[in-house]
């Protein structure tokens, strides 16, 4: 098993600052990036955290991310809108398209964006969090151009990425809904995550370069490269095909269907629909039966086996809590990854360990 380190999340981001600054990127970006990546693992969601940077890394060098880049309007029409992410940093053109968005569907009652052309746009439940805190409602449908790591059901390859939707649902009083999913088994980092620890994946949700099932995360790491299979069999595999269909072909004119994987960019087309759910409803009959139907769902006595039933966000606002206080968890071959990505940055990997306070 591979060394797991405890990195306090401050610590974590002053030491992901110097790093990102390597990029080049101004102060705003700095933050954004190295915010959004933190929260991730603040949430659990270590796919998604600070052991990105390494692929961005690579993206950037090979001109497949651009930083200090911001979204251009290509289409303006009101309650509609269409934005090039110009291969910028996601965690800025997300931000940026977010509250474009948000601000149409305050004076519109909704708002569809299309953004295309985003490098990795990370947790796609940022984007939602940053719509329910404005009390709106916010959908998204996500394609991924990168390589393919997803087999549709019934096929033996990988042919989708693992194409995220999500959705965001403020709940009057309470925390929100947050629903916030890759289309396959498991998110793809998390396969990286498991290769890197040395860990098995329980059966049934790889294949390996035949076709065959395997419980070796290698397949989706290191070549010969398999497949994730989709969740929910043709149900997961339907919303990833939709996903490409909306996220790409629709909302980034650009969608996947390429067996090309020699490039190190993540970039990400996504369809969001924003609605203000006081334009659209009654705001007491709403908020009421929002209610009343959360109470309903966490009153089903837990089966056997389970401690309680959880709401959609719940498990992240939990894991936020528990590693703000005791810490993130980061494995000691992502670290190293680290600090390959310094270096190519032209950043001393000894400044990025000094500031997290690791010593390998
Ligand atoms: N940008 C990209 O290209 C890309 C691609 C794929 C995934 N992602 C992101 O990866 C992240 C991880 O995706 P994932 O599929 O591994 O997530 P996951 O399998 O952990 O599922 C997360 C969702 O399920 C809910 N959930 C988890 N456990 C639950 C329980 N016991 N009861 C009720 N609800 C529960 C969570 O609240 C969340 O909404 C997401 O944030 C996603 O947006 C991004």
């Amino acid at each position: 098993m591979t060394r797991m380190l405890t990195v306090g999340a401050e610590p974590l981001r002053e030491s992901m600052r110097t790093l990102v600054r390597g990029f080049g990127s101004d102060a705003r970006e700095v933050e954004l990036v190295v915010n959004n990546l933190v929260d991730a693992n603040l949430t659990g969601h270590d796919s998604h955290g600070v052991g990105m940077l390494p692929r961005y890394s690579e993206s950037f060098l090979e001109g497949g991310l651009v930083p200090n880049v911001h979204v251009k309007a290509v289409l303006d029409a009101g309650a509609m809108l269409r934005l090039d992410g110009q291969a910028g940093f996601g965690q800025v053109v997300g931000h940026e398209a977010m509250l474009m968005g948000i601000e149409r569907a305050k004076k519109h009652g909704t708002c569809i964006m299309a953004l295309g052309n985003a490098h990795h746009l990370c947790r796609i439940g940022a984007w939602a969090e940053m719509a329910v805190a404005a009390g709106m409602i916010s959908i998204h449908f996500v394609n991924v151009i990168s390589r393919g790591s997803v087999a549709p059901h019934g096929g033996s390859d990988a042919r989708f990425g693992t194409n995220p939707f999500t959705v965001g649902i403020p709940v009057k009083g309470r925390e929100p809904v947050l629903l916030d999913f890759a289309t396959s088994v498991v998110a793809q980092g998390k396969a990286r995550v498991a290769h890197n620890k040395g860990e098995k994946f329980p059966p049934g949700r790889l294949i390996d370069h035949q076709g065959n099932p395997t419980e070796d995360p290698r397949y989706v790491v290191v070549p010969p490269i398999g497949a994730i299979l989709p969740f929910g069999e043709h149900k997961g595999s339907g919303l990833a095909l939709v996903c490409e269909l909306l996220g790409g072909a629709l909302a980034a004119g650009r969608a996947w269907h390429d067996t090309d994987a020699s490039k190190r960019r993540v970039h990400n087309g996504m369809l969001t629909v924003i609605i203000d759910p006081n334009a659209i409803a009654d705001a007491a009959t709403f908020e009421r039966e929002t209610l009343a139907v959360v109470d309903w769902v966490k009153a089903s006595p837990p089966r056997p086996g389970m401690d309680q039933v959880r709401l959609a966000g719940e498990p992240e606002r939990a894991w936020r809590a528990q590693r703000n206080a005791e810490g993130i968890p980061i494995d000691e071959i992502t670290w190293k990854e680290l600090h390959v990505a310094a270096q190519r940055l032209h950043i001393d990997p000894a400044e990025i360990d000094r500031l997290a306070g690791v010593t390998l």
